[in-house]
């Protein structure tokens, strides 16, 4: 018997896989999983979409009722046998906590091919770690102050009625059918973060276009929704002459022109002899970015810095609000009985012809917990992701209680959507109840991350959304368009059942609704 070159090149093959595999379990401590053929956040793993087979990007959602052995494992593994890394994901609270507690001391990584899609823009406070990260959060966090918020208060009773004359609602007693309402969340919330975080002019209606046609906010949705697809194309291909391409690229270079110009005119601003007493009275997140380019060493930021928090600012600052929104206004038009408790406490904390202040914004405990209860069914920051600079222990419950070493360079991922849909922490997950948020303190809220690093937008999100959904659900009562063929619970099921990234943020798919004018 003789050996083929073939067979001698597929034996080598077989054992390099095979033991690639038995290392990569190996470095995860043989923690029970996954064995899928693709890492979820491969090119193949994404690119065939999660069934069966194969988890894809969005397993934790398609799979979230038995993921993590129906949860009855704290902590699972995925180890892809042909290719991308293995990583370990937790679905436990407290595990989550203890991994995050370790930022301050370990100083967790975020690895770069995780953030990649972040980096095209240039570094920034998203995606940087250790001391780069410190000197981002440093300038950024601190340019979120009780002003922004008084104005994101202002902005957003100016936007809603930009909104309502913009739409041009039939003004009888008929029914409204607004498809797919997310674009409206979606283009309120971009123009909150722009106005409020940027001071940029930015209309509801007739906003200014690049020789391309195309508006900013045209341009950064088209971005965030092309950044996935373009970290796996290759550039040339958008060279090709197919019309799509040809869109995505003048987005990506329309939107760095828009934001280029920000940037200058913002610096004339700052430097130039007319009106130096601007910058101080703006204090918003672009006055401090730009001021930056001219401090000391210690806390400067070059422009490419500017640029790429600009960018991730404008996408953390608008996808996910906006996702959360549109869940709650789906869910409060399903539950009826729901929306009129809302109904109710909106109408005794607001005078009926009163603009709310944030002072009222601060009395709607219902309301609030029907937007954290939107927001822990769809987590719009949909997993953390770290990388371990060191071993840590953690303890863990289940599936038996004991202490597990994670080895130094294990990609850890907190899989939110796992964590707010475990059954031991919030009984009967799959079931929208408010009433759970009522005792619960801000500081257990878990849906803006944990720790050091969690999110600096917060109370931006609760001011604008609470702001919005009150103004709305005073003038509005919204039904869903359900057929007579279907209970709402199965509408329920079926409808919002449906979730996905929208761009670069986690949420519910297309959501239509069903408006009727309140009296
Ligand atoms: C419903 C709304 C929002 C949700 C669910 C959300 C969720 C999160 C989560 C889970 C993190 C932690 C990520 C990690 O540790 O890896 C985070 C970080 C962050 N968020 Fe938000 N966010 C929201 C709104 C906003 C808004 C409105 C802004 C800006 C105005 C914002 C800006 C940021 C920034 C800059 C970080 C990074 C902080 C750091 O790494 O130091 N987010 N967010
Ligand atoms: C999880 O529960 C489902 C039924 O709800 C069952 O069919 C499945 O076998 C369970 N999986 C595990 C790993 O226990």
């Amino acid at each position: 018997m003789s050996y083929t070159p073939i067979s001698v090149v597929t034996f080598a093959l077989i054992t390099a896989t095979i033991y690639r595999f038995l290392d990569a379990r190996n470095s995860v401590n043989c923690i029970p999983g996954m064995r899928p053929l693709f890492a979820p956040m491969s090119l193949f793993g994404a690119a065939f979409g999660t069934q069966f087979w194969n988890p894809g990007l969005n397993w934790p959602w398609v799979w979230r009722k038995t993921a993590f052995f129906n949860h009855t494992h704290d902590v699972i593994s995925i180890v892809p046998l042909i290719s991308g890394g293995s990583s370990v994901c937790t679905c436990s609270m407290d595990v989550a906590k203890q991994i995050l507690a370790a930022e301050g001391k370990t100083q967790l990584f975020k690895p770069k091919r995780i953030v990649a899609g972040l980096l095209l823009w240039g570094e920034n406070i998203v995606a940087a770690s250790g001391d780069q990260w410190r000197r981002h959060r440093r300038i950024v966090a601190p340019a979120l102050t009780s002003k922004t918020y008084a104005l994101v208060v202002e902005e957003t009773i100016a936007t809603y009625k930009e909104m309502i004359e913009g739409e041009n609602w039939p003004t009888d007693d008929e029914d409204i059918l607004v498809a797919d309402f997310n674009r409206l969340p979606r283009k309120l919330a971009l123009i909150l973060i722009a106005r409020c975080g940027f001071g940029l002019p930015m209309p509801w209606v007739d906003a200014p276009t690049d020789q391309n046609g195309l508006t900013f906010g045209k341009s950064l949705t088209i971005v965030t929704e092309t950044v996935i697809p373009r970290l796996i194309i290759p550039s040339w291909l958008y060279k090709l002459p197919i019309k799509r391409f040809r869109t995505i690229k003048q987005a990506w270079s329309g939107l760095g022109s828009f934001m280029h110009t920000f940037v200058e005119t913002r610096k004339e601003e700052q430097h130039g002899d007319t009106c130096s007493a601007d910058e101080n009275q703006r204090g918003d997140i672009l006055s401090r970015l730009v001021a930056a380019m001219y401090t000391d060493e210690k806390l400067k930021l070059d422009e490419q810095e500017v640029i790429g928090n600009i960018f991730t600012l404008m996408f953390a600052g608008h996808e996910t609000t906006a996702a959360v929104i549109t869940a709650t206004l789906g869910f409060l038009a399903i539950h009826e009985e729901e929306q009129e408790k809302v109904y109710a406490e909106i109408s005794r904390v607001i005078l009926p012809s009163n603009n709310p202040t944030l002072n009222d914004l601060q009395n709607l405990p219902y309301l609030l917990a029907c937007f954290h209860e939107s927001m822990r069914i769809y987590p719009a920051g949909v997993a953390i992701v770290r990388e371990l600079t060191d071993d840590i222990t953690i303890r863990i419950k289940r599936p038996t209680e004991e202490t597990m070493v994670l080895r130094k360079g294990t990609l850890v991922s907190i899989d939110m959507i796992a964590l707010h849909h475990n059954p031991i922490t919030f009984p009967e997950p799959e079931k929208f109840k408010p009433s759970r948020w009522a005792e619960i303190t801000e500081h257990d809220v878990s849906m803006f991350g944990f720790g050091a690093r969690a999110c600096i937008g917060r109370k931006f999100s609760h001011v604008e959304a609470l702001c919005f959904l009150a103004l709305f659900l005073r003038d509005w009562k919204i039904t869903v368009p359900i057929s007579a063929m279907e209970t709402k619970r199965e509408y329920e099921e079926r409808v919002m059942g449906k979730a996905g990234m929208i761009g670069l943020a986690f949420g519910v798919g297309p959501v239509s609704l069903k408006l009727r004018r309140r009296k």
